[in-house]
């Protein structure tokens, strides 16, 4: 049998990665800057990571969430303690269209309503509820296809407004950065705007934290720049398991639970929990959201300064380069001259960074150097 060929792929086969270091099959060696998408939160095979998941597969990995499952608690527990967000409750999946699809469920089944807004540019995932969410029509399948849904302006709060005084709105959908679309911020007052319109007409504010979340952009959410924010829902993947599949939902207490509303097979098996629990414990142990932080605030105006870089976008490790040209040719120099991965996104002339949060400096001025070089000469 083959695989089904739907991934362009960068000629590389890695077969070891540590740190933010990945090797091929001929011992060359790479610097990932993208983290696979956004998820190796921690850096690749953390000691404490691999420790913690190996001694969990000793005891017991698995078992269906019909019997309990004390780490799913401990998870909990860290994760509100650790993104400051301790009153709210977690429901445990695999991924981020997963928690985007079960907070969607929530709104809807908390709301009474059907509808959902969300904005240009807007990535959610590919399943069939998260997927029209997603502002490209080439993924949306004629089953998919829904007249409830709208897609409307990024940041437009008067086009929010009217759709949610038509009625029928059960939430408004935000990613905390835009990721895919290109690493766009919403203004603080905008995500206060939302929530204060999703109250006003009895919708919910949910926050897509899959891509900007767990300290990426030195916030634990990148909302939480936002002051006093306080979404109904919060969703979280990709960097939560460090590249074991694990996602989950954040949901506020005034969003009741009763049984058989949610459910799944494997979202919070013990395995899951042990390696979730383990990405935050190094996430507090190496204060890496300060530290990303810092690290964003030292690259940008590096970045800025690069004859070539038209703009650049972001927060902590999270950061978009637009470019005066086409990004896909630099970014394969990048790979075959410079040995660095980077991440494209939506936009032809953006590349994306996405490293893993314990980087050093030392090698991202490696990458603004090489930048320049591959720009300038
Ligand atoms: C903001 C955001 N939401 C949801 C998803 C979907 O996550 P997954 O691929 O784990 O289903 C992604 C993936 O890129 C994402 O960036």
């Amino acid at each position: 049998m083959k695989t089904f060929d739907v991934y362009p792929l960068i000629n590389v086969t890695p077969v070891k990665a540590i740190g933010a270091s990945i090797w091929d099959t001929e011992g060359t060696e790479y610097l990932d800057l993208y983290g696979g998408h956004a998820v190796i939160s921690i850096g690749h095979s953390h000691p404490h990571f691999n420790q913690r998941i190996k001694e969990q597969l000793d005891q017991i990995a698995f078992y269906s969430n019909s019997i309990h499952i004390p780490i799913q608690k401990q998870l909990a527990q860290k994760l509100g303690e650790v993104s400051g967000c301790e009153e709210y409750e977690l429901f445990l999946c695999n991924s981020g269209a997963e928690a985007n699809e079960n907070a969607l469920k929530l709104a809807s089944f908390s709301s009474g309503k059907p509808g959902f807004i969300s904005f240009s540019g807007a990535f959610h995932g590919r399943t069939s509820g998260a997927v029209v969410l997603t502002d490209n029509p080439k993924i949306i399948a004629p089953s998919n296809q829904r007249n409830d849904v709208h897609i409307l302006p990024w940041g437009d709060l008067g086009a929010v407004e009217a759709q949610l005084a038509k009625g029928n709105i059960a939430g408004i959908i935000i990613e905390g950065i835009q990721g895919v679309g290109g690493i766009h911020v919403p203004e603080a007052s905008t995500l206060q705007q939302l929530a204060h319109l999703a109250k006003k007409y009895e919708a919910k504010l949910i926050l897509d934290e899959v891509q900007s979340g767990y300290g990426r952009t030195g916030r634990f959410f990148a909302f939480q720049w936002a002051e006093g924010l306080e979404p109904d829902l919060i969703t979280v993947a990709k960097g939560m398991g460090n590249g074991f599949p694990i996602g989950g939902v954040l949901i506020h207490p005034s969003i009741k639970a009763s049984f058989g509303l949610l459910g799944t097979t494997f979202g919070g098996n013990h395995l899951a929990c042990a390696a979730g629990l383990a990405v935050l414990e190094v996430i507090e142990s190496e204060n890496l959201i300060a530290y990303a932080e810092e690290l964003g605030n030292k690259l940008i105006p590096i970045l800025e300064a690069i004859p070539g870089v038209t703009e650049v976008r972001g927060k902590g490790l999270m950061i978009g380069i637009d470019l005066d040209r086409e990004a896909g040719p630099v970014r394969t120099s990048f790979v075959h001259n410079y040995h660095m991965f980077t991440g494209s996104a939506a936009g032809k002339n953006t590349i994306r960074l996405l490293p893993p949060l314990n980087i050093d400096e030392e090698s991202l001025l490696k990458f603004a150097k090489n930048l320049s070089i591959i720009l300038n000469s």
